[in-house]
């Protein structure tokens, strides 16, 4: 397939072919979003073509007015409607009851629809373009670690999407929260780019009634949670301590972590200043370590607060076999 690139600020001319029924990448401040008309069974049952992505995982769709909202959610519980106001547009998704308009290739079949109001200025003018809902997962092959660049989308899908709309390198750079309402109650089905601390304080519940329930402890939360994810070439080997890392070192391997790895270490190093800065750059260090061919990546685990709650989350995936 022909793909048409197209400079950020030719966002309209890009969600033109969203309108065609065509497959369009495009930036946001979480990961790079591969985008189709939401409201098209035929457009979105192409995205799960170009990634390989099993039909069981349901999409968020991208909005960017009320009205588009409205096209697609039939109700807005209270609760989703605080978080709404005070994290929206941003890297939180919300799983509200669905409208019929919804086509079932988008849910999975859910009687659910994952939403998201991206704060991303090229997505904003990209999703009011498009005038309609655009459903969006990440833009990589199922599997592979989410794109924070442009050079990553394009190096996962050019040749698979009609369009690829060039934007900054993600702010966030970790996947949305992901907040459903089983029985009314806010519960987090996917940590992510938005801190379970923040979303606490805003809802005034504990930390553990929106953590700790059933619905983010047991399948399925988020049904994609079940599949391997963030998964790069390289093995990826959480550590806990600059001993274990030592004992993991092999020659060539990446270090990754919030400090200098142990005195000696032959291989790329990725040190980030704080918890913001390793969310933004881990799955960039990933792609990194891949074009140069680490045989491994050993990873220090940061602390288990805000994003690095998240980001544990993702390198254990990452690690998994
Ligand atoms: O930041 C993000 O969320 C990015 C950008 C592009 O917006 N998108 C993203 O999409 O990460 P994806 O497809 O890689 O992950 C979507 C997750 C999956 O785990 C899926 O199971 C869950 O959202 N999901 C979608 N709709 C759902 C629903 N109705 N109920 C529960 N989980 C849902
Ligand atoms: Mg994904």
């Amino acid at each position: 397939m022909t793909t048409q690139y197209f400079e950020s600020a030719q966002a309209a001319a890009a969600a033109a072919l969203i309108r065609k029924g065509g497959l369009v990448v495009f930036p946001t401040e979480t990961v790079y979003g591969l985008g189709a008309n939401a409201l098209n069974p035929g457009a979105v049952a192409k995205i799960f073509a170009a990634k390989g992505r099993p039909s069981d995982n349901p999409l968020i769709v991208h909005v960017a007015e009320e009205a588009q909202l409205a096209q697609v959610a039939a109700e807005i519980p209270a609760p989703a409607r605080l978080l709404m106001d005070r994290f929206w547009p941003g890297p939180l998704s919300l799983v509200l009851p669905k409208t019929p308009a919804v086509p079932g290739v988008v849910t999975a079949g859910l009687n659910t629809v994952g939403v998201r109001w991206p704060r991303d200025p090229v997505a904003q003018e990209f999703l009011k373009a498009a005038g309609v809902p655009v459903a969006a997962p990440s833009a990589n092959i199922s599997g592979s670690p989410s794109p924070t660049t442009f050079a990553m989308a394009k190096a996962a899908m050019a040749g698979r999407v009609e369009g690829l709309l060039a934007g900054q390198d993600a702010e966030v750079g970790l996947e949305s929260t992901i907040v459903g309402f089983p029985e009314g109650r806010p519960r987090i089905l996917r940590l992510g780019g938005l801190s379970a601390e923040a979303l606490a304080e805003a809802l005034s519940l504990p930390l553990e009634e929106l953590l700790a329930s059933s619905v983010y402890r047991s399948a399925p939360p988020a049904p994609g949670m079940k599949y391997p994810h963030y998964k790069p070439e390289a093995r990826v080997i959480p550590v806990d301590s600059l001993g274990a890392a030592q004992a993991a070192a092999e020659p060539g391997a990446a270090w990754l972590g919030l400090c200098e790895p142990p005195v000696g270490w032959d291989g790329p190093l990725y040190v980030f200043r704080d918890l913001d800065d390793y969310a933004h750059g881990l799955y960039a260090a990933f792609f990194d370590a891949d074009r140069r061919a680490c045989p491994s990546i050993v990873v220090l685990r940061p602390p288990e607060t805000g994003l690095g709650r998240a980001l544990r989350q993702r390198l254990e995936k990452a690690s998994q076999a």
